[in-house]
């Protein structure tokens, strides 16, 4: 089967992130860099992304996206709901664990890794890493709490090829959906509130800016993409990516 989407696919490399840039200046506009394997995948805050060999989606996509470097948020949440109507798809119930990581009740099924290059106000390039697991059913034990499509649906078979079309198909429809229309954002950050793993439920936080602990309820977003956090006075707070950490 042809894919109408432009994906070169590899048996092997270290990251498809750095595979990317290194072709950036061949590549348009929603190009695609597949793996089989990666020797050196990365993930966020340093940490290395596994995955065992042919069993994984571990893709690249190259943006040039019409989005100001305030805004640079979107691209996040357009990637991370066309992961969960994907997952949902397939009869697999996902939610978004701010800022990039989805998962499925406890369990984290998908990592994403965005890299953007800024020129002036604009997002010059983006890089949007995806690491999904699909039919890896065992993990490393020094992993904290992974799961896959197959461990979450083992009714089904998934082919790597299929999915990522299918992905793709998503990804695509959000942006022509949110991207340059007026109030697309609004709408964009909506449907991203609605599908935020632990919104409105108590739980454990780590405030890094104070290194203390608390217990707080997500309430959403604020248009920088910061995380708003309510304590149990109900006083709400805001956190940039590193300065909150979720107790799972
Ligand atoms: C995370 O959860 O920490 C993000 C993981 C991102 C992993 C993907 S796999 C494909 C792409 N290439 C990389 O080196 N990383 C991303």
């Amino acid at each position: 089967m042809k894919s109408k989407h432009d994906i070169i696919w590899l048996e092997k490399t270290d990251s498809t992130n750095d595979e990317v840039r290194r072709r950036i200046s061949d590549l348009d506009n929603l190009s695609v860099l597949s793996a089989l394997s990666q020797s050196a995948g990365r993930g966020q805050r340093g940490n290395t992304w596994s995955s065992e060999s042919g069993k994984n989606l571990l893709f690249s996509i190259l943006l040039r996206p019409d989005v100001q470097a305030y805004d640079q948020f979107v691209i996040s949440q357009m990637v991370s709901l066309a992961v969960v109507d994907l997952l949902a798809s397939h009869h697999i119930e996902a939610k978004v664990k701010w800022p990039n990581d989805i998962y499925v009740e406890d369990r984290k099924i998908c990592g994403i890794l965005i890299e953007n290059s800024i020129s002036g106000k604009h997002i010059a390039t983006s890089i949007v890493g995806i690491g999904l697991n699909v039919n890896q059913t065992d993990f490393d034990a020094a992993l904290p709490n992974p799961t896959s499509m197959s461990l979450s649906n083992p009714d089904e078979d998934f082919d790597l090829h299929i999915l990522l079309d299918e992905y793709l198909d998503i990804l695509s429809e959000y942006l022509e959906r949110f991207c340059n229309i007026s109030g697309g954002y609004n709408r964009l950050a909506q449907l991203y509130k609605a599908q935020m793993w632990r919104l409105n439920e108590y739980a454990e936080y780590i405030d890094n800016t104070i290194s203390q602990r608390f217990i707080g309820k997500i309430r959403g977003i604020s248009d920088a993409g910061h995380l708003i956090v309510a304590n149990e006075k109900g006083e709400l707070k805001e956190f940039a990516f590193k300065e909150i950490s979720f107790i799972v």
